[in-house]
């Protein structure tokens, strides 16, 4: 037997123990493990088994690191198939997550029993995949079709209760030893005689699926796929688990699975599961490195951003004070975020109880003088580096030695704030996206003389509020913004080109993004690129820059908030809605700057939009900025909402190739000017040497070892 798979008789009860840290992923060695362990155990003196995992959790998938490889049986469902067809009664033990592979290998039991903590669920569809091993043809035969559309297109988990309501385990057990739980219950169902329970042998009559059901739930996922076909097929497999035999829907579900598993959308999605986890390790930071305790936390500016962080720490029980310039200023910070967290209760995600005690976690202050027993202060005012200077000096003459002072600026120099404080290794970015409490990335900003361990300590509170961290050095912008410059500059110039407002975003909606460009500057409101572009001296003098926007702001229209900007928008729904007039004005401000209007294509407006994101990229890389190519890919994933099916921009680059992406520059810097399109010379490099970024980001961590 396999090293990682052990075997005991306990009270006549054989119990197959599985051990593969951290997670117990379904490697080669386990399902090995397994397969022998079951076969053994038909002909020994033991009455049932027992399938139970050491360690954090039961068995969450199959090894995602195998993906892709050449195959080494035995493969899962030789493995399934053996734990089935069992001549004694096979009870998986479950606790903690028992995911994707691990859920199936559960569900090939007999019977399966959980502690109250445990979650099962099949989050493949999250990689891009479907469940492969009998997923999609066991749940809908026990727990019914909605459910399991339910459970495997969503990938979210369920924990133990509402499993067992749905049919998907059999029982709760009391306390928290999974294994004395399950050989009690092991030891009952063989005292009542309980048969070999194999789903495998349960029949869906069509006559109980609604008519029309997987139309219906295939036009609903794909209005939401961004690029995703996973959804798609999940639907088709679950139609075949309908009616048909076993066998038949597992063929259909295995042709499908090969599919997904070799397909790009996939590929990029898995990049991400790994970047998303590589992304929290500092590379030249000691894993233990000590981390200072943070048990109450001080954010100054109750505004837009200011409520959302609050939010992030009182949604784990984590103390907050919120510090205003005055009564007024606080009560209505305050009063935001009790609205927000009313929106959320009737939701539905959060109960009357949980709500108060999140309220309960905030406080409020006008006086600095409180913040003297804060472990972490948070700075959220205006976006003006003096008074940003002037708070961090205030704080320096208030706070305890050792507290870590955080700001969340987006563009200013980190430096710059360190040094107006006598404590600049304390000082460090922590660059939260709007909404903060909901979206995912915290870009963790390390100045020159930030010390580790406040480094490591704000990487390890981003963990624990929720969020996906990725760190930055001291830039204008760091990595997201300063990325983004040439996004938003070509989209505008593509306007002047020939382009609707419509066009351009439709094109960026269809590649995937959540939303367009310019419909983006809209949300985010145009004065505040406006404002900002008035203190740049470092922009190219040219009135084509911006120009849209410039006129946009000049004339009023900020975007949503005064109901007009590239768009219009309805006041009662806020819909979008295209406006002639603005189309006309493109055209006479393209006419009058001397630009010869033409039919661009959609593949030009995503390179001339896209392609700027991978050279800055490139740049932030070779200047160190971001510690890895991947780093990169999870801020944009996460903060600005590119399609995870794309990977990322770096992903996506090297997906289209560097050497074409590196043509395509050239042939717009001799197009457009070098002043706006200027191969980074890591990019020409790669291009050139006919490699890619994730292979370049490889040798650099393998350089570090
Ligand atoms: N395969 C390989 N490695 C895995 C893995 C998997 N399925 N799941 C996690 N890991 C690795 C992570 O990369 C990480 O490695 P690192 O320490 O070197 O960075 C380590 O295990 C710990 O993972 P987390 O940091 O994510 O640990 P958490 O405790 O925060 O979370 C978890 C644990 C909830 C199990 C989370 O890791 C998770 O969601 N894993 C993926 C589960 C999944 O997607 N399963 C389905 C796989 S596809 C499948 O099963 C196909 C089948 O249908 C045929
Ligand atoms: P905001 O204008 O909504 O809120 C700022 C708040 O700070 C106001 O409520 C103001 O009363 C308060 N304030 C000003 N001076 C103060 C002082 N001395 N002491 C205490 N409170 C004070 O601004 P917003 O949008 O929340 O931005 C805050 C910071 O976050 C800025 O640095 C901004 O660049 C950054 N940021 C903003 C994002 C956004 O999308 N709005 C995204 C990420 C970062």
């Amino acid at each position: 037997m396999s090293n990682v798979v052990s075997y005991q008789i306990v009270d006549n009860i054989g119990v197959i123990s599985v051990n593969n840290p951290p997670v117990n992923a379904l490697a080669q060695v386990v399902r090995a493990g397994i397969l022998e362990a079951v076969t053994a155990a038909q002909s020994d003196a033991t009455d049932a088994l027992v399938l139970r995992c050491e360690g954090r959790t039961f068995i969450a998938g199959a090894d995602i690191t195998e993906f892709g490889k050449p195959p080494q049986g035995p493969g899962l469902p030789e493995v399934l198939g053996a734990i089935e067809n069992s001549v004694k009664p096979v009870i998986a033990a479950i606790h903690g997550t028992a995911l994707g592979g691990g859920f199936e290998v559960s569900l090939a039991c007999h019977y399966r029993c959980a502690i109250a903590s445990a979650k099962v669920g099949l989050p493949e569809v999250k990689l891009g995949l479907l469940p492969g091993a009998g997923g999609t043809q066991r749940v809908p035969r026990i727990a019914g079709v909605k459910v399991a559309l339910d459970m495997i297109a969503s990938g979210n988990p369920i924990a133990a209760e509402k499993a067992k309501a749905l049919n998907l385990i059999d029982e709760v057990v009391a306390g928290d030893d999974v294994q004395a739980g399950a050989i009690a219950y092991a030891k009952e169902l063989v005292a009542s005689g309980a048969p070999l329970k194999r789903i495998r042998d349960i029949t869906i009559d069509p006559a109980t699926v609604e008519p029309g059901f997987f139309e219906a739930a295939r036009k609903q996922l794909a209005a939401r796929a961004r690029g995703q076909i996973a959804p798609d097929r999940i639907v088709s497999c679950i139609e075949a688990a309908v009616g048909q035999s076993m066998d038949a829907g597992l063929d259909r579900e295995r042709e499908l699975f090969m599919e997904l598993v070799t397909s790009p959308e996939s590929a990029a999605m898995r990049h991400i599961f790994f970047a998303e986890r590589q992304a929290a390790k500092i590379k030249d930071l000691p894993r233990d490195t000590p981390l200072r305790e943070v048990k109450k936390v001080a954010v100054i500016g109750g505004g837009t951003m200011g409520g959302g962080i609050a939010m992030c720490f009182a949604n784990v029980g984590i103390q907050v004070v919120m510090v205003e310039i005055n009564d007024e200023a606080l009560a209505r910070g305050l009063g935001i975020i009790e609205k927000n967290y009313a929106i959320t209760m009737k939701k539905g995600k959060l109960t009357e109880a949980q709500v108060a005690q999140c309220m309960g976690a905030i406080s409020g202050t006008t006086d600095y003088a409180d913040l003297a027993d804060v472990d972490m202060i948070i700075e959220a005012v205006f976006e003006n580096l003096e008074l940003k200077k002037e708070i961090f000096a205030k704080l320096d003459a208030v706070c305890k030695p050792g507290a870590i002072l955080a700001s969340n600026t987006s563009y200013q120099d980190i430096d710059a704030i360190a040094a107006a404080t006598k404590r600049p290794q304390d000082v460090l970015g922590m660059h939260f996206f709007s909404p903060a409490n909901v979206m995912k990335l915290l870009e963790v900003v390390r100045g020159e003389k930030t010390a580790d361990d406040a480094l490591a300590t704000a990487m390890a509170i981003g963990k624990k509020i929720g969020k996906v961290c990725a760190l930055s050095r001291v830039c204008y912008g760091f990595i997201g913004n300063r990325m983004l410059g040439g996004y938003g500059r070509e989209s505008q110039m593509l306007l002047l080109d020939g382009c609707t407002p419509a066009k351009v975003d439709a094109a960026l909606e269809g590649f995937g993004m959540a939303m367009g460009p310019l419909a983006m500057g809209d949300l985010a409101g145009l004065d505040v690129g406006y404002k900002a572009r008035e203190g740049r001296t470092d922009l190219p003098n040219d009135p084509k820059l911006y120009r849209m926007g410039t006129v946009l702001v000049e004339m009023d229209r900020f975007g949503q908030k005064t109901g007009a900007g590239f768009y219009k928008y309805d006041p009662a729904t806020r819909a979008r809605m295209n406006d002639p007039e603005i189309e006309a004005l493109i055209k006479s401000e393209a006419a009058a700057l001397g630009v010869e209007q033409r039919e661009v294509s959609d593949q030009e407006i995503l390179e001339r939009c896209l392609y700027p994101l991978i050279n800055e990229g490139a740049l932030i890389l070779e200047e160190g900025i971001a510690q890895r190519p991947s780093d990169i890919d999870v801020v944009y994933v996460f903060g600005y909402a590119f399609p995870a099916p794309k990977g990322g921009p770096m992903h996506y680059a090297d997906h289209v190739g560097l050497k074409n992406v590196y043509d395509k520059i050239c042939e717009f810097r001799d197009r457009y000017g070098e002043e706006y399109w200027k191969p980074a010379p890591l990019l020409e490099k790669l291009a050139k040497e006919g490699k890619t970024f994730a292979q370049w980001g490889a040798e650099q961590e393998q350089s570090l070892r």
